[in-house]
């Protein structure tokens, strides 16, 4: 079989592969790095195996062994995003099937791109420093040299030194907790992860953090001042994950945890195992809350056991989790409800088509990520036209039962290995092989190759969505005039909400009427959280009102060393903004 290749990395992961990873961390938070050690069990997949290639970004490192044998290494030219390969060469030769274990000692640098240290001021504590990760898509080479591609899956076990007052927490099981034996101001904390899984989803938090418990396999984490108002948001976690059971089979990960970060997290929720990572924008009654944690608690299937082969094959993760979430919302609530999430979806699919340009080829289904950022490429597109894709199939193979049967025999099938879009077409017809007329009818080409809005819109049931057209209706043209925009306000009072969904839809509005009283409002949305999908939209909103052009530039510059590293890297494109210089201290 020819192999696959991942554009988004250097390891050399034909040649061999990561079986489990042992990782030592010392968290220092004076010079913000985490002074590392890490055990590579690697399985050489071919005879004569001598050398292999690691990902590598800004890490400093140190000393290389193979089997406690001192080995040669070499750190090859940095590239932009890709970050550094690092060559290393054993001191003898395995043949294929047998194990070694590299065993590295290295640095991160302050600037890691997975990694945001927080100063105590950015706390809800305002006491203690915190840190916290996010690796997908490319950044777990910056905080551990390894094999970082989809492709590859390993176990993973850890232990982290802390200052004793804070906590960590890892995207594994717990495994209880001791004094540091080397310095008696911090405790060492054990994680042990025995499923196997992709290097992104390695994740970390330490902070001063509490807990409670939301049910029989789940605890919700995050500092105090949050935590009892997130264990009464998140109590329906439970009914939930039964729920995702039900549809798609055994949850294998054992605990389920949900931990509600600062408000820089880039994104609403994250899929770590055993600990999804929230947004606390969530906790101002949010409705959009049970879409989130439904739709992570779906990533334990479709992402975590069933994985991309690699980044360009990323709508196998979203699409199907938002085909799972939204069967989910139909069990919990009903079949409209469903329909009624599908049509925001299209409209959110509309919007980033429009963003984009309806002939950027990063709107393909399946675009092409040759020296792409995986970051750059992120938007709807994998998440909605891979429902609309999905949704289509539903429809043309008998509807949600029949088409649930093939989603769950797909998981089945693939658990713990990695895909491709290929190997998920060529399963898709095996399974519906009674129906591969009907199929082979499916422009492929036009739904999975080329940019733009689908070839197929479907036809959504509109009972939810009615009142909210008919009222729609009543208010718009476009673009909305600014006196309709100030009449809004004036029946509604749209100012004083603080849900942030319906804020951030408000004051973009408010800022594309030309509205200058939102202006600073919307900045300040901007910067007091740094959720993406709010974040930028409401930079590039203001900066496209030209008289304000300035003063979003002025603002991003003035938060900039505050902000998340990947966030301030994308807001400074999206003005334009020498995006090279780093948010280091
Ligand atoms: N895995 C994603 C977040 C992600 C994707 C981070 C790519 C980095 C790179 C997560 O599952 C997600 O999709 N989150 C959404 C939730 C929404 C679709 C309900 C978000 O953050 O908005
Ligand atoms: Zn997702």
């Amino acid at each position: 079989m020819a192999s696959v290749l991942d554009p988004c990395s250097f390891s050399s992961f034909t040649k061999c592969v990561t079986k489990h990873l042992n990782l030592s961390y010392n968290v220092d938070f004076e010079r913000h790095v985490l002074k590392a050690k890490v055990a590579l069990t690697v399985e050489a997949l071919e005879d004569h195996f001598s050398s292999l290639t690691l990902d590598t970004r800004d890490l400093k490192i140190f000393n290389v062994t193979a089997n406690g044998q001192e080995a040669k290494f070499a750190m090859g030219p940095k590239h932009s995003f890709m970050g550094t390969p690092l060559e290393i060469t054993l001191p003898f030769d395995l043949s294929r099937g047998q194990h070694v274990i590299v065993e590295l000692s290295y640095e991160t640098a302050p600037t890691a791109s997975a990694l945001q240290w927080l100063t105590p001021e950015q706390t809800a504590g305002k006491t203690h420093p915190y840190l916290f990760s996010q690796c997908q898509a490319n950044h777990c080479r910056s905080m551990v040299p390894c094999q970082d591609s989809p492709s590859v899956k390993h176990t993973y076990y850890a232990q982290v030194s802390v200052p004793k007052e804070l906590v960590a927490v890892m995207s594994a099981v717990r495994d209880g907790q001791e004094p540091d034996p080397q310095d008696s101001s911090r405790i060492i904390y054990r994680f042990r992860q025995p499923v196997p899984m992709p290097s992104y989803l390695i994740a970390i938090v330490v902070g001063a953090l509490e807990s409670r418990e939301i049910g029989p396999r789940s605890r919700v984490w995050s500092e105090k001042e949050y935590v009892d108002k997130a264990a009464f948001e998140f109590s329906e976690t439970e009914t939930m994950l039964k729920t995702a059971e039900d549809l798609a089979g055994p949850y294998v990960w054992g605990q389920y945890d949900i931990l509600v970060l600062p408000p820089s997290f880039p994104y609403g929720g994250m899929e770590n195992p055993c600990l999804t990572f929230a947004t606390p924008t969530l906790l101002a009654g949010d409705r959009s809350l049970s879409n989130v944690i439904a739709h992570e608690i779906s990533h334990s299937w479709t992402g975590n056991l069933v994985t991309n082969k690699t980044w360009e094959h990323f709508w196998l993760n979203e699409g199907h989790t938002v085909y799972l979430e939204r069967m989910i919302g139909r069990s919990m609530e009903s079949e409209q409800f469903r329909q009624f999430k599908a049509m925001g979806g299209w409209k959110d699919l509309q919007e980033s088509v429009n963003t984009f340009g309806a002939n950027n080829p990063l709107t393909n289904l399946v675009p092409s990520l040759h020296e792409v950022d995986p970051d750059d490429a992120f938007s709807s597109v994998p998440y909605e036209k891979g429902f609309a894709l999905l949704y289509h199939l539903e429809e043309l193979m008998g509807g949600p039962e029949v088409f649930m049967g093939f989603v769950k025999s797909y998981i089945q099938l693939f658990a713990y290995s990695s895909v491709t879009t290929e190997e998920w077409k060529n399963y898709l017809f095996t399974y519906f092989k009674d129906k591969v007329d009907i199929l082979n009818k499916v422009d492929w080409n036009a739904w999975m190759h080329t940019p733009g809005m689908p070839p197929v819109k479907p036809q959504y049931d509109t009972t939810l969505a009615d009142a909210c057209i008919a009222l729609c209706q009543r208010w718009v043209n476009e673009p909305l005039p600014l006196s309709h925009v100030k009449k809004m306000q004036e029946v509604y009072d749209l100012n004083s909400f603080m849900n942030a969904e319906i804020r951030f839809r408000w004051l973009r509005l408010c800022v594309k009427s030309k509205w200058e009283d939102a202006v600073a409002m919307a900045l300040k949305m901007a910067t007091d959280q740094g959720r993406m999908k709010f974040t930028r939209p409401l930079f590039r909103e203001v900066y496209n009102f030209d008289k304000y052009s300035e003063e979003a530039v002025r603002v991003f510059k003035a938060h900039r060393a505050a902000m998340h590293p990947v966030t301030a890297g994308l807001v400074a494109k999206a003005l334009k903004v020498d995006s090279t210089q780093t948010t280091s201290f």
